[in-house]
């Protein structure tokens, strides 16, 4: 398993720029800004939820949920117990005023705070959702594989015994995920992506895994 390249995508600097960007936009013109993997990106951890009955009160957060569209479309399903957290604070205000618009603020509560750092949640939650974060965590220029296990046991002190994780890579495939959450974590489903084919290869472009955290 190969460390990447540092990028500026996995710094707060940048993120801060995107959603400065992002809330502006949305107050202009009224876009709710990119969904990051696309919509099926979204419909895929919706389905899987309503394949398994997931029961509507079930808590849920969505760590470094960004605009927060995943927890809208969760919320449009009927799921009302919806945290979302991220460390841009216009990324939380963007995400508040999608919500206040879709209607949903009542389904889903916002807070800005850093998933490694300053996250505290009172109750462990049942479900984990991350798409795309655990992916910028990876590409910190400031020793990646250090905050890569800040990551994980900080997502050990949020989900309960048993809890699941539904993560969505661009970075990582199936194996180098189990790699990395394996001690902790076993996984359970893995989600159907788009394949792509080149040079008589084929191959996932994106990666989504179901994990049951370890009693
Ligand atoms: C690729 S974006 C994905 C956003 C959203 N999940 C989506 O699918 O549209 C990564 C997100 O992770 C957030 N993020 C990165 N590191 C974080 C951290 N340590 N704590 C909280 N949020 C973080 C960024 O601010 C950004 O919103």
């Amino acid at each position: 398993m190969e460390d990447f390249s540092p990028s500026a995508l996995g710094t707060k600097e940048h993120w801060d720029a995107v959603y400065r960007r992002e809330l502006k936009t949305f107050q202009d013109f009224g876009d709710e800004g990119e969904i990051w993997f696309g919509e099926g990106s979204m419909t895929r951890v919706v389905r899987w939820m309503t394949s398994q009955n997931v029961p509507p009160t079930t808590s849920i957060v969505d760590i470094g949920t960004g605009n927060g569209m995943l927890l809208v479309e969760l919320a449009k399903s009927g799921y009302s117990n919806l945290t979302g957290i991220d460390y841009c604070s216009d990324a939380i205000e963007l995400a508040r005023n999608i919500c206040e618009k879709e209607g949903l603020s009542h389904s889903i509560n916002l807070q800005v705070a850093d998933f490694l750092d300053s996250f505290s949640p009172p109750e462990q939650y049942d479900i984990g959702l991350d798409k795309g974060t655990f992916d910028a965590v990876s590409l910190d220029p400031s020793v990646s594989e250090v905050k890569r296990r800040q990551y994980i046991q900080s997502l050990c002190r949020t989900l309960k015994p048993n809890g699941r994780f539904i993560i969505t890579s661009c970075n990582w495939t199936k194996d180098e995920l189990l790699q990395q959450f394996g001690n902790e974590f076993e996984v359970t489903d893995e989600l159907p992506t788009p394949t792509f084919s080149f040079g008589g290869h084929s191959g996932h472009s994106v990666t989504a895994l179901v994990f049951r955290r370890r009693s």
